[in-house]
């Protein structure tokens, strides 16, 4: 992540969701909060993929297709969640890396929930800036500040009044490939202690393709190539997990996996124009469940 500022990633997956918003998937997909989480320099660039008019020039219309190319894969992920968060409500609701989601603000679901957004210290500073002005529904919005690679997720949780006797819906977007598997393992072990039966993870990970491996590296070097600011430039992906080795993990710390899809049969459902393949496929949304006892 860079030194100074919060996660650039979190601002790009924010910007797809408002390039998204009223365009794709209109009868399933909407988040009005997107946009206004954005500042000015960031909604422009929104505003140029909206308008669908390619920008002239190499550099920009890289930035361009980036943009348009994530607001693609951002719509079936977040279909997916919203609907695993809807269908088993609870008091308490954990966004694990939340970045500049807007689920605290536009989901009705949660109301009455305490919320609880989890987050790198320093994402966290630049979204509660950003967020400052907008209502939510929830009971309540904690904002607790926890570096995965460093800090303890169940004590900083307990100290921000997370009850573990109380089933929690845990959120977890867009993070994992940023974590080791060591991280990614320990963060489970934590949340599973804090997760009364009841409780849900959404779970949101990268399985191994070496196809999309290669297409991120040409992508990469492409951005450098165009002197543009890349926003994956300092927050390398770390993690990818098989659909087995993910479900093992869970299973061992007593959730049953009841649901595990990618995000190019999830596109394929909600009839999504796709231009990513390779990218769509090795993405999943897997939603599992605390088991009794
Ligand atoms: C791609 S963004 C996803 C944000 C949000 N979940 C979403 O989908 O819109 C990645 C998020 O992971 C968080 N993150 C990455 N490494 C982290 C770490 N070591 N500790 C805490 N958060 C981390 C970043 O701060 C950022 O908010």
């Amino acid at each position: 992540m860079d030194k100074t500022e919060g996660s650039r990633t979190a601002v790009l997956v924010c910007q797809a969701r408002a390039v998204a918003h009223g365009r794709l998937a209109p009868d399933r997909f909407a988040d009005p909060t997107a946009s206004a989480l954005l500042r000015p320099d960031e909604l422009a660039a929104v505003e140029r993929v909206r308008s669908g008019r390619p920008p002239e020039g190499w550099g920009p219309r890289m930035e361009y297709e980036f943009l348009r190319a994530t607001a693609e894969g951002l719509v079936p992920r977040t279909v997916a969640i919203d609907d695993a968060v809807r269908e088993r409500t609870s008091p308490q609701v954990v966004i694990l890396g939340a970045g500049l989601d807007g689920r605290a603000w536009r989901m009705p679901e949660l109301a009455g929930a305490a919320v609880f957004e989890v987050d790198h210290p320093r994402s966290q500073e630049d979204k509660r800036q950003r967020a400052a002005g907008l209502s939510s529904p929830a009971g309540k919005v904690a904002f607790v500040p926890v570096d995965f690679t460093a800090d303890r997720l169940d004590d900083s949780l307990k100290a921000a009044g997370h009850r573990a006797d109380l089933p929690t819906t845990w959120i977890w977007e867009g993070v994992v490939p940023y974590l080791t598997r060591a991280e990614v393992a320990a963060t489970v072990r934590d949340l599973a202690g804090a997760s009364a039966p009841g409780s849900r993870l959404v779970v949101n990970y990268q399985s191994p393709s070496p196809a999309a491996s290669l297409g991120r590296l040409l992508a990469r070097a492409m951005r450098r190539l165009s002197r543009r600011p890349d926003p994956m430039a300092h927050e390398p992906w770390r993690s990818a997990w098989t659909p087995a080795a993910m479900r093992e993990l869970l299973t061992g710390q007593g959730f049953a996996v009841v649901g595990d899809t990618d995000l190019l049969s999830l596109a394929g459902a909600l009839a999504l124009p796709v231009r990513s393949r390779r990218s769509l496929g090795s993405g999943r949304v897997l939603v599992a469940d605390r088991r009794a006892g």
